[in-house]
């Protein structure tokens, strides 16, 4: 057992697919008791089953993340059930894309309701708990889009970019108190939510247990940022010492993947 996540309470949201689903049962595998959420009643019991097939222990929950009042009942639940939070992966999100001249401010707002505030109520429902202890760690799965944004991605990146934004300041104001804050920023991932997404080789989708291997990297080591894969963190810098270049590049290279599905 490891003892950064032995008998630990980590809360994962966007548990029943993809990212989050890797990363609880890493966590669980590690010793730690994992609280799932998303709204998949099925698949969250099915990954409850699963990790108490090989003895770890689940709380699974459908929760809406962009509904507060759920999110409350839900950390409530957990609360009652383990008596505290020490991890929280804030990990829900949807992929909304949309070319800016066909653009609506639905879609924009159904993207900050799901990436940002979805994010924000998780974390603002986790704090009282971890300051009670004056211990915990919020650990955000943002984008590698927010680094060096794609085209076809307003709605996506202006949400993750806000998420990312209030997860800084975050850990500026922990700063002291015991509370850890780190931001995961992935390339592509091979997960459901780039199903419909064709993407050039250099940007290669990359298995989700890559993600959930560095969110473990980051509870053992507490480190604020993670980019990857490493090419991606080429891209990064390239586009912090020239951002003309970086578009260059990024548009030379087709990183925005071509979408199988016509985008509203
Ligand atoms: N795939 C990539 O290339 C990639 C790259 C960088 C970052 N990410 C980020 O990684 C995270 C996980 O994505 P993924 O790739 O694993 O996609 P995924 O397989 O589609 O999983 C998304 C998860 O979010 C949950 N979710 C969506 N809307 C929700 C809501 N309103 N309330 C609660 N849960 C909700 C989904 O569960 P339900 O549908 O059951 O609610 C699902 O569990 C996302 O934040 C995504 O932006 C993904």
């Amino acid at each position: 057992m490891d003892g950064h996540f032995k008998d630990k309470v980590a809360v994962i949201t966007g548990a029943s697919s993809g990212i989050g689903r890797q990363i609880a049962l890493e966590f669980a595998r590690r010793g730690a008791r994992v609280a799932l959420a998303a709204r998949s009643e099925n698949a969250l019991k099915e990954l409850q089953n699963e990790i108490e097939t090989f003895g770890g222990q689940a709380l699974a929950a459908p929760t809406d993340s962009t509904d507060s009042t759920q999110v409350k009942h839900f950390f409530q639940q957990v609360i009652n059930y383990w008596g505290q939070v020490d991890l929280l992966v804030v990990n829900a999100g949807q992929y909304i894309r949309s070319p800016i001249d066909s653009i609506t401010l639905t879609s924009l707002q159904e993207s900050m309701a799901v990436n940002f505030y979805g994010g924000v109520h998780c974390i603002l429902a986790a704090l009282p708990a971890m300051r009670a202890r004056g211990s915990g760690q919020i650990i955000v799965i943002s984008t590698m889009d927010v680094k060096t944004p794609l085209a076809l991605d307003a709605p996506y990146v202006a949400a993750k970019s806000a998420l990312s934004g209030f997860a800084d300041v975050l850990r500026q104001e922990l700063h002291g108190s015991g509370i850890r804050v780190s931001i995961i920023y992935p390339g592509r991932v091979n997960t459901p939510m780039l199903d419909t997404l064709k993407v050039p080789a250099i940007s290669a989708k990359m298995p989700s247990s890559s993600v959930a291997a560095a969110v473990v990297r980051a509870v053992r080591s507490g480190r604020a940022r993670f980019i990857l894969p490493f090419q991606a963190n080429i891209l990064y810098w390239l586009y912090l010492i020239s951002p003309t270049l970086a578009d260059w590049a990024a548009l030379k290279f087709h990183l925005q993947g071509w979408e199988t599905k016509e985008l509203k």
